[in-house]
């Protein structure tokens, strides 16, 4: 950004949920839980294209909250397997979005690597080129009516800006004393509403979208009455920070405020807009809703080596690439004199929870619960 940016800019910038997702390879090396999530909805992917018409001159496919690159590539390979298992002959658009902190020099240098799907797709006669679209899903990404097929994995739980809500005692959606847990579950049904809208107003007649996103099935044994995607790793951001807080390094009156700007749907809450509003009635057909227990690597891979420090190290390198842009902006900025306290106090943060995640790792498992919605637009 230059020194011109607008001032409603950067304040947009300053409220958004997240700062992108770590840089530098960092996410890239650390979200195996998210490819092995997407390895989960492929076969719903292939499906969609199989649906779509091909005799196109130009297929735009659109990955909304795509990431610094490694899953985003993973989506669009599954895209051209598929294409050129049809044997399809018209020329493809693969677009990616994101925030504008994401690490684009990054994806793109991994799109256009020997990892990336251009040169392969190329060599074989395929037609291919990227495109990047800056900007939140909550506002319009692409063209009225441009898209044939939009993607979207382990993004739309994340809230449009930093809530802040009465919350003592907790950081997670769920766990919030009331007023605030029905205030959030309204911010994230008008964000929800909202991103919907836009892509039905982007995609094309007989377009598809596939999205997920971490969600909650009912459960009345926990107290918040249902079982959450992550909650208990949720709650021990919660203990760590209280614990911090207990010690005056982080600001108490920031945590009391703070909530982890994500919301974890129930099916009924991820078909509520699509039932409720007239609008998306008449633009969404409802191909499926899916909620599921899908694999955690970390889980599976401590099941199989027992090997307790490999797994705190890596259950807190998975949490450390999606969140810490997050405590960065909500808690721990605020808590510093200076942005090198500021880091430290992000490095004692993560230690603490790795620590955690070594002395009880069946205490803290990470329940990956994820709400899909498969839609064709009429
Ligand atoms: C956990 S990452 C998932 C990245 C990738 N889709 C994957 O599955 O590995 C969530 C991504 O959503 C992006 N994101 C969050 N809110 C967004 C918004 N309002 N608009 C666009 N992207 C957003 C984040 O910047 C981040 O890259």
């Amino acid at each position: 950004m230059t020194g011109k940016e607008p001032r409603d800019q950067k304040n947009a910038r300053a409220t958004q949920a997240t700062g992108g997702m770590g840089g530098e390879g960092y996410y890239d090396d650390h979200s195996g839980p998210q490819r092995a999530g997407f390895r989960e909805q492929q076969a719903r992917v292939k499906t969609a294209v199989r649906h779509l018409d091909l005799t196109v001159p130009e297929l735009r496919i659109l990955d909304y909250g795509c990431g610094p690159g490694r899953t985003s590539i993973t989506i669009i390979r599954a895209v051209l397997d598929e294409l050129r298992h049809r044997n399809a002959t018209c020329s493809v658009v693969a677009m990616h979005n994101d925030l504008a902190g994401n690490d684009w020099n990054g994806l793109f240098a991994s799109v256009a690597g020997p990892e990336g799907y251009l040169e392969g797709y190329r060599k074989e006669g395929g037609h291919i080129r990227t495109e990047a679209s800056i900007g939140s899903f909550f506002e319009p990404v692409a063209s009225h009516g441009s898209v044939d097929l939009g993607l979207s994995f382990g993004a739309s739980h994340w809230l449009s800006s930093q809530v802040r809500a009465v919350s003592p005692g907790s950081v997670f959606f769920c766990d919030l004393p009331e007023p605030a847990r029905d205030e959030i579950a309204a911010v994230a049904d008008r964000d929800w509403t909202t991103f919907l809208r836009h892509r039905a107003a982007e995609l094309k007649p007989g377009g598809w979208l596939v999205v997920d996103g971490l969600g909650s099935v009912p459960d009345a044994d926990d107290p918040s009455g249902r079982r959450a995607a992550g909650r208990r790793l949720y709650r021990a951001l919660g203990e760590v920070a209280e614990d911090l807080a207990g010690e005056g390094r982080i600001d108490r009156r920031r945590l009391e405020e703070f909530v982890f700007p994500v919301y974890f749907r129930l099916s009924e809450e991820a078909r509520g807009p699509l039932e409720r509003e007239a609008d998306l009635q008449d633009a969404f057909e409802i191909v499926e809703v899916a909620n599921e227990l899908l694999p955690m690597p970390t889980e599976e891979a401590l099941v199989k080596t027992g090997d307790v420090t490999a797994y705190a190290e890596s259950y807190t390198g998975f949490v450390r690439a999606f969140a810490e842009s997050t405590l960065r902006k909500g808690l721990f900025d605020a808590s510093a004199t200076s942005a090198a306290d500021a880091a430290a106090l992000s490095d004692e943060f993560f230690n603490r929870l790795q620590a955690r995640f070594a002395a009880e790792p069946k205490h803290y498992a990470f329940e990956h619960q994820v709400v899909t919605l498969v839609l064709r637009r009429r």
